[in-house]
């Protein structure tokens, strides 16, 4: 039996080395110690054997199955590194990565979340509105006369249907007043479209940043208060602003406001920055039709409004001479806010 044993276990060896993969290696793991494998057989004989030798019987059996195993997972070890070897056939894993080029934030996006985290944290909320707008959220509730030189189709993206793009993201005033009610904080970023002719100040498409408070008692020093701390948390603590009284059909009064700045390379001026004023008791009352209620009575609540261009504050705040620059995707201006 002892013969038997040994006979088995080198020809187990043998053919373990012969094997050329891990599919061979694995039928003669089978063909061995398999459930039908010949030592398997031959453990199933030790109940025949003597008891004075099964001892030693025992112990050959074991001694066979450990070589036979160790044997096998050396194969195996030896078969995946042959593997892995010819996976890298051609391959120098030595060679220093190929590096990836990083982009960079736009700097109308770094700009525009700058102005959307200042004035979040004033409270006031995200909101929006369509593009494709119609004459009533875009000029008449916004009281915009239908003479107005604005809604000239010279001006303005018209469809066929009557539709338009927006001129201006004054229109989400009107929106969102129409689904909530006061008290109500607003700030919507977006995009508004001009036919302007595009030159390094103009663009036809273009972002503006719009802003709505209303409630009971919202007075002129509510507006100035709360836009001068904006800006000066956007340009910097102590950059003088100032409120230039102006005309807009939706507000009453009405101011543009103008800070004092430094662009880069020329002489401190005084430099337009956004438009604002009062909410226009007129677009109260387009909203209270609109919504068949008088939530909105203009003699019970009053607002502030104002509007700003996004890219015309990127180009202050970096001293971008082109407004064109900020579409035209070249990366030796893009990678600069990197
Ligand atoms: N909609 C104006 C524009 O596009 C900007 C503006 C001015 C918005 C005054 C306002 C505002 O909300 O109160 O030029």
């Amino acid at each position: 039996m002892k013969d038997q044993i040994l006979l088995v276990q080198n020809e187990a060896l043998s053919a373990i080395t012969a094997t050329q993969d891990s599919r061979q290696l694995e039928e003669v793991r089978v063909a061995v110690l398999g459930k039908k494998g010949s030592l398997t057989a031959l453990s199933s004989g030790m109940k025949d054997v003597p008891a004075a030798e099964k001892g030693a019987i025992g112990q050959a059996l074991n001694a066979a199955r450990q070589a036979i195993t160790e044997a096998l997972e050396a194969k195996q070890a030896d078969l995946q590194e042959m593997a892995d070897r010819a996976a890298l056939v051609g391959i120098d894993p030595t060679l220093p990565a190929r590096a990836l080029a990083a982009g960079a934030i736009h700097p109308l996006t770094l700009l525009r979340e700058r102005a959307v985290g200042i004035l979040r944290r004033m409270g006031f909320a995200l909101a929006d509105g369509p593009e494709i707008e119609d004459e009533f959220h875009c000029f008449d509730a916004l009281n915009t006369p239908a003479d107005h030189p604005a809604r000239n189709e010279k001006d303005t993206f018209y469809f066929d249907s009557g539709k338009l793009l927006r001129t201006h993201t004054s229109s989400v005033q009107v929106r969102s007043m129409e689904r909530s009610t006061p008290p109500l904080r607003i700030i919507a970023p977006g995009t508004a479209y001009r036919r302007d002719e595009i030159d390094s100040t103009h663009l036809s498409a273009f972002h503006q940043l719009e802003g709505l408070y209303v409630d009971r008692d919202v007075s002129l020093p509510d507006l100035k208060g709360t836009l001068e701390a904006f800006l000066q948390e956007l340009f910097g603590a102590g950059t003088a602003v100032r409120f230039r009284p102006h005309f807009f059909p939706f507000t009453e009064p009405s101011f543009e406001i103008d800070v004092k700045l430094e662009v880069k390379g020329q002489a401190p001026r005084w430099i337009e920055v956004a438009g604002c004023g009062m909410v226009d008791p007129a677009v109260f009352e387009a909203v209270c039709q609109s919504r068949g209620d008088r939530v909105f009575d203009p003699d019970v609540v009053t607002g502030f409004a104002f509007g700003m261009g996004l890219e015309r504050l990127a180009m202050i705040q970096w001293g971008i001479r082109d407004i064109r620059l900020l579409i035209e995707n070249d990366v030796r201006f893009l990678r600069q806010f990197a």
